[in-house]
């Protein structure tokens, strides 16, 4: 089998294409390292510095490819508030002129990463995939119009595709700093560290969290499945961790004692957050395996290891 997985040298990129290479596949990435860094790449990952829009090159790097993982995009989300042009035409745009190209080249399998963003504020949760998307800003909004754009091509020209609503992915090997602070790997280093940690509101927010391996898992069984037809598909743990609780497991894994201060100020999006994960496990055969106090240990142990 031979793969094209986009946003290769990325945090999920990363994780997927060494877990493909492991498993036999011949790996053809693509990044332009905008956010990317291909030193976790296992070196068989046969890998092009190239950007999503180059459409001749893609051309040249799906020929043969069974199967595309489309996973390059701009992520962060107070990035697109200020420049939604520019998530508009790397996510979006991106999206439809790899749907181009494969259909110019004659391929026709797509996993798509996309986003529990897409939800926003609901009423009810956990969220089902039937629920009416309600984006609350630019990068949910470039995930959405990505998933439409592959669902409607998918029916018109016949594209077998997959789109998994992926929730809060952590794990080793996640990128963070000042401007794109995810909540674990920030929480861990600066607890470690005995630093500053900044909540947005009081903390009682939740989110889902997912360890990589278990998103890794989802991706390659989403592009096992037979025949898919506009298929969406929710990936998370399916269960609900406030704030407060990642605090509390990143103090007791890292034995520290960092300042915590509450920033009332800013809301910091939904109040929940929590995946209905039914359709995963019904269609990808999917079960979370990764407890998050067991996945916080390993990324602390990462970080801690290149710290040194
Ligand atoms: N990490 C999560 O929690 C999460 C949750 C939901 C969805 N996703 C989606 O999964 C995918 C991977 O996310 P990630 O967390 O690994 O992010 P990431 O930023 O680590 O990976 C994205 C990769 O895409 C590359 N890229 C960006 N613009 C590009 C362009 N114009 N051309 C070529 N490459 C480009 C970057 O260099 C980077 O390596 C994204 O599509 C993201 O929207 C991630």
């Amino acid at each position: 089998m031979k793969v094209l997985v986009t946003g290769a040298a990325g945090f999920i990129g990363t994780s997927l294409s060494n877990r493909l290479i492991k498993d036999g596949y011949e790996v053809i990435g693509l990044d332009d390292f905008s956010a990317g860094n291909p030193s976790g790449l296992m070196p068989e990952v046969k890998l092009t510095e190239a950007k999503i829009n180059d459409q001749k090159k893609l051309w040249e790097l799906l020929q043969g490819v069974d199967c595309v993982f489309h996973l390059a995009a701009k992520v962060i989300v107070p990035d697109s508030i200020l420049y939604p042009r520019e998530y508009e035409k790397i996510n979006v745009g991106g999206t439809v002129t790899l749907l181009e190209a494969m259909r110019d080249v004659g391929i026709n399998r797509m996993v798509f990463a996309s986003s529990g963003a897409i939800y926003g504020i609901q009423d009810e949760q956990p969220l089902k995939e039937t629920a009416k998307p309600k984006p609350a800003s630019p990068y949910a909004v470039s995930k959405l119009a990505s998933e439409y754009y592959i669902n409607t091509i998918g029916r018109l020209w016949g594209l077998e595709a997959v789109c998994l609503r992926i929730f809060n992915a952590y794990g080793p090997g996640q990128k963070f700093s000042f401007a794109h602070a995810p909540v674990i790997p920030t929480f861990l280093k600066q607890a470690a560290s005995m630093g500053t940690i900044v909540i947005h509101g009081d903390g009682n927010k939740t989110r889902d969290f997912i360890y990589i391996d278990d998103v890794v898992e989802a991706l390659v069984a989403a592009s096992k499945i037979d025949r898919p037809v506009e298929l969406v598909i929710n990936v998370g743990s399916g269960t609900e961790t406030s704030v407060n609780e990642v605090l509390s497991l990143a103090k007791k894994i890292t034995n520290g004692s960092p300042e915590v201060v509450y920033n009332q100020r800013r809301p910091g999006g939904p109040d929940r957050m929590c995946a209905d994960i039914t359709q995963a496990k019904t269609l990808l055969g999917f079960k979370p395996n990764v407890h998050l106090e067991d996945g916080m240990r390993m990324t602390h142990e990462f970080i801690e290891r290149f710290r040194k």
